[in-house]
């Protein structure tokens, strides 16, 4: 049998806000359209998968998606049901027998669920089906005017099932009786005179609407990730430089002018160099120098962020992520206050962390020492970072 998707992903995402439509952000960092082709791919059950996509975001959805096994993508409409015919027309080629047309924006549709939808399509319609728990009234202006049983009462969710002349046909009808805001794609069904069945749906399969279910599914995803990286390891380093002459220092990646520059090999930048060794010491991988040798040419003058990049892409390379990123800096002098900012954020970019994950704080040494002098200055750091377990006992 010949089963088609068609996924419809056309909408602006209004309600969700962020910026861009909703099924262009990300989920646990994979944008959450990759996430739900992902999934129809991962299935094994479809012939053809058809993306339908908004005029304006042809390149959005080729970033997000490059890769993946899909027809190319068609444009969508100015309503769902509209977005949904132009899908199904470009089907008609592939002679599907059977498509189910799913929502862009419910990412965490599983393999179950999808053989359940096949099933129900190949009868004629079908839809996925939760009960409510809550009881739901009809409001009025404020006041109740009356109360529903809920027994009787489902919420429904994509995929949708067909068959595929059956869908076909009856929105090739709606269009030309100039219906276009059937809700979804049973509810045209229906009113073309189909039955239409219902099969357990999955409460995990939710669409993501509002900006609350963005928080929800980030929450969990991140607690899957989590789960799965149960090896917590703190790292330090630390890292001195002297003073010498020279009209700035690079700090965290961040130029700041001074009266002075900094003696050093690479750029001398203490703080990337400190954190650095941070991560390279909760990996229990050497240290900066192991790496990176001084007596290394190539190294002379290089700027540090290179040397952040490569301890951030090790965690990566095992499997593991970086919670957290702190840094402390002792000088007299410049002052670090006024480019904090601007070195987390720089921090951020270099190691691929959100900004949250990354702290920079400052402090002279009360005139005392070599820093208090004024002849070099210090950074310490800690870098916490998640590994997957490992099961030793058998090694
Ligand atoms: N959709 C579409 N074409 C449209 C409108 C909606 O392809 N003209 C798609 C959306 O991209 C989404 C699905 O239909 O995958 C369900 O719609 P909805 O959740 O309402 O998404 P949006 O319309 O994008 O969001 P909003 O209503 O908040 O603007
Ligand atoms: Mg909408």
């Amino acid at each position: 049998m010949n089963v088609a998707a068609v996924v419809v992903a056309a909408g602006r995402g209004e309600r969700a806000g962020g910026g861009v439509p909703k099924q262009y952000r990300t989920v646990g960092g994979i944008p959450v359209i990759r996430l739900v082709l992902h999934n129809l791919v991962r299935a094994g059950a479809f012939s053809t998968i058809q993306p339908v996509v908004h005029a304006d975001a042809v390149p959005l959805f080729r970033a997000a998606c490059d890769g993946i096994a899909m027809q190319p993508p068609v444009v969508g409409g100015a309503t769902r049901q509209a977005s949904v015919l132009a899908g199904l027309e470009a089907l008609v080629p592939h002679k599907p027998d059977v498509v189910l047309v799913h929502d862009a924006a419910r990412p965490f549709v599983s393999p179950a669920l999808i053989a359940r939808a096949i099933t129900a399509g190949e009868k004629g319609a079908g839809v996925p089906a939760l009960a409510i728990t809550d009881t739901v009234k009809i409001v009025d202006g404020g006041v109740v005017t009356a109360t529903l049983d809920r027994n009787v009462l489902r919420t429904i969710q994509t995929p949708q099932a067909f068959r595929f002349d059956l869908l076909l046909a009856a929105h090739r009808k709606a269009a030309s009786a100039g219906r276009s805001d059937f809700p979804d794609d049973a509810s045209l069904a229906e009113w073309a005179g189909a039955q239409v069945n219902v099969f357990q749906g999955d409460p995990e399969n939710i669409k993501l609407t509002t900006p609350d279910d963005f928080i929800r599914a980030e929450a969990t995803a991140m607690a899957a990730k989590f789960s799965t990286l149960g090896d917590v390891r703190v790292g330090s380093g630390y890292d001195v430089h002297a003073f010498g002459d020279g009209d700035h220092i690079m700090l965290g990646g961040v130029r700041i002018p001074y009266t002075r520059g900094v003696v050093g090999h690479s750029d001398a930048d203490v703080a990337l160099h400190a954190l650095v060794d941070a991560i390279l010491g909760a990996l229990a991988d050497g240290d900066i120098g192991v790496h990176f040798p001084p007596s290394d040419p190539q190294w002379r003058g290089a700027s540090s962020d290179r040397f952040l990049a490569f301890a951030a892409e090790r965690v990566r390379q095992r499997g593991g992520m970086i919670g957290h990123l702190d840094v402390t800096v002792v000088c007299e002098a410049p002052r670090v206050g006024p480019y904090r900012e601007a070195i987390r954020a720089r921090i951020a970019e270099i190691a691929g962390v959100s900004l949250d994950r990354v702290a920079i704080k400052a402090t002279t040494s009360e005139k005392m020492g070599f820093t208090g002098r004024g002849e070099g200055l210090t950074a310490s750091a800690t870098a916490t970072i998640r590994l997957p377990w490992q099961d030793f006992s058998t090694s």
